[in-house]
């Protein structure tokens, strides 16, 4: 939920650490702060707001030093204020941190702190801990690495921390659990953050820390990895990135979301790259093919997710039970996890997530894995929690997402699990070898047939936008499939214009939202010519009878929807099952050109941040 950026090397620290802070902001933007060490004293800048405004305070300040840490907050403990702001600094001066999680015990090791004689100018659970370190320092006359490590045996919850010492120039400790962290390995020179866009110009060498350990940092020295539990050194694993500067840069967009929009049709070619081997009539799945036999054999798929991902869970139960036979559940991670739901090892757990951190959607799978379920993660970030508690997995290559609103990644999930469904209900012996092979053969078209949706981009959508961008509500009804694709147009909506939008089923009009209706509520219609298109035309004609205003999704030459819709959007036709990967692209383009017409962020809405990774 929060970002953080660490520093130690040859350097300047600032230029790194505020570059990396304004990566990193789509993680959340109520405050940020640098702490940076010139050798002899530590300089702490801090301010409420985004990244922009610590630069204001810090232009003409002392900034000189080459170890740092910085942090751009998302707040969860106290209000987005100067002082609840990060770095956090030890009573007696001498530790600052920087945190990412919630300590969940905070306020009884505060208590036992002021017992001891501290004071608190905050009221975050991050003073707390960096006050928990000292006082084991202090008592235990121990390095801090150590008084680190001791520290966090105390503490429940999630962290991902960085701390350094106004007597050492030279180290810096970082640990975590339950939040990200990766480490940069430049000859010697180290870079620690949520994750690795802060470094990747300078270093594509990155170690990503396991949950549970912690890493000690000396300037010019080999990386050292313990656990924390047992202080057991670990050798780290270096990944090689493959990911580009120009991946995380707008390109000429005028917003991170508008790139991401247009980057599907080869977010999906990637996604597909190597998998849809459609001449040859295969799907290679390797994460499929070492499980197939759980999938063969499961009772049922129960997906768990948050938001997005979720309704491309919604998308996956139409597919699964139409191409697999087999029952799925579909499940808000955030719900099933508390509900203590009945879980056995026959069941296998699809968890989709694009952060790979979203800490609801992490408990859950933790809490099926403890009972025996095969856990299978489709994720967009290697390394991320999620895809390294997951048995086995496919990462969506949708690329680094930074826009809040997600768009990309949505439809690579539903890539993704649509290969899956149709590996799995093939070799289940469920689909025909035909109706395989032209599913295989569709799929493969997507990316091209997205580019040529994206058209829809024109002076038709931009007329809608300006007609509607005013309004108070905005409904969406979409049928089968694209039930869930008219719960995500309305999500992208609210998320990024602030404007109330919901989502239904659009025989479920009758039953209670068609009293909503009258000449000042929009309507998108998601039509498609498919099995249920007769009853879609019935529900607009019930709409248009009321005088809602209709935005219908339409495939090319459908007079019918033409006569009775206001506004018609034309989306090419495909399979009903593959439809959602097309029928999404204008309702993230109309949600996008309605919140910019609003003036409204759309990267960072408000309030809002990429990654939940607390409850
Ligand atoms: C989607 O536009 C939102 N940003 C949000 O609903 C998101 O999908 C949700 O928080 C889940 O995130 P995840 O996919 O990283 O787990």
């Amino acid at each position: 939920m929060c970002g953080i950026v660490g520093y130690l090397g040859e350097g300047q620290a600032y230029p790194i650490l505020i570059k990396g802070l304004k990566r990193l902001e789509y993680r959340g933007y109520d405050s940020a702060g640098l702490a940076i060490h010139n050798g002899e004293s530590v300089r702490f800048y801090k301010k409420k707001g985004k990244v922009a405004k610590l630069e204001g305070i810090a232009e003409d300040a002392p900034k000189e030093g080459s170890l740092g840490i910085a942090h751009t907050r998302w707040a969860t403990h106290g209000e987005p204020n100067d002082v609840n702001s990060h770095p956090h600094v030890s009573q007696s001066g001498r530790f600052f941190i920087v945190h990412n999680g919630i300590i969940e015990n905070f306020s009884s090791i505060k208590e036992a702190l002021k017992m001891r004689g501290y004071t608190f100018q905050s009221e975050t659970d991050t003073e707390v801990l960096v006050n928990l370190i000292e006082d084991i320092f202090e008592e235990g006359n121990m390095s801090l690495e150590r008084a680190v490590q001791a520290a966090l045996n105390q503490v429940n919850g999630a962290y991902a921390i960085c701390v350094i010492d106004l007597h050492n120039p030279d180290m810096m400790v970082v640990a975590r659990i339950g939040s990200p962290l990766v480490i940069g390995l430049d000859n010697g020179n180290y870079f620690v953050a949520s994750d690795a866009t802060p470094f990747l110009e300078y270093t594509k060498q990155a170690v990503y820390l396991e949950d549970g350990e912690m890493a000690v940092l000396h300037r010019g020295s080999k990386l050292q990895v313990f656990t924390i539990a047992s202080n057991v050194e670990v050798e780290p694993y270096v990944h090689q990135l493959t990911m580009d500067i120009a991946d995380i840069e707008k390109g000429g967009y005028e917003h991170f979301m508008l790139k991401e929009i247009y980057e599907q049709p080869r977010s999906i070619h990637d996604t597909l790259r190597g998998r849809l081997l459609a001449e040859e009539g295969k799907i290679v799945m390797r994460g499929i093919t070492e499980y197939q036999h759980k999938f063969q054999n499961a009772d049922r798929i129960i997906i768990v997710a948050c938001g997005t991902s979720w309704h491309a869970g919604l998308v996956a139960e139409y597919i699964f039970e139409e191409l697999v036979r087999i029952p799925v559940e579909v499940e808000y991670a955030s719900e099933f996890r508390y509900r203590n739901p009945v879980i056995n090892e026959r069941d296998v757990i699809i968890a989709i997530s694009q952060s790979g951190e979203t800490a609801d959607t992490l408990a859950a799978i933790k809490l099926a894995k403890s009972k025996g379920a095969t856990i299978f993660g489709v994720c967009n970030i290697v390394g991320s929690s999620i895809a390294r508690e997951s048995h086995a997995g496919a990462f969506t290559h949708a690329g680094p997402e930074i826009g809040v609103a997600s768009t990309k990644a949505f439809t690579a999930q539903v890539a993704v699990l649509t290969l899956m469904a149709l590996k799995i209900g093939q070799e289940k012996g469920n689909l025909p070898k035909t109706q395989y092979l032209e599913y295989l053969h569709a799929l493969s078209q997507i990316p091209q047939q997205i580019e040529r949706v994206l058209a829809c981009n024109d002076e038709n959508m931009m007329k809608i936008a300006h007609e509607y961008a005013d309004v108070s509500n905005f409904l969406y009804l979409g049928r089968g499939v694209n039930f869930p694709v008219a719960l995500e147009g309305a999500l992208k909506l609210k998320e990024i214009s602030y404007i109330h939008a919901e989502g239904y089923p659009a025989a479920e009009m009758k039953h209670g939202p068609i009293a909503l209706i009258d000449e000042n509520m929009p309507v998108v219609i998601i039509a498609q010519q498919n099995a249920n298109y007769e009853k879609v035309v019935s529900n607009a004609q019930e709409v248009k009878a009321r005088k809602g205003k209709i935005i219908a999704i339409v495939n090319p030459g459908d007079e019918e929807m033409r006569k009775l819709a206001d506004h018609c959007i034309e989306v090419e036709k495909t399979y009903e099952l593959l439809s959602p990967l097309l029928t999404t692209i204008p309702l993230q383009l109309l949600s996008y050109h309605i919140a910019v017409l609003r003036g409204c962020n759309v990267d960072q809405p408000r309030n809002l941040a990429k990654s939940v990774t607390v409850e």
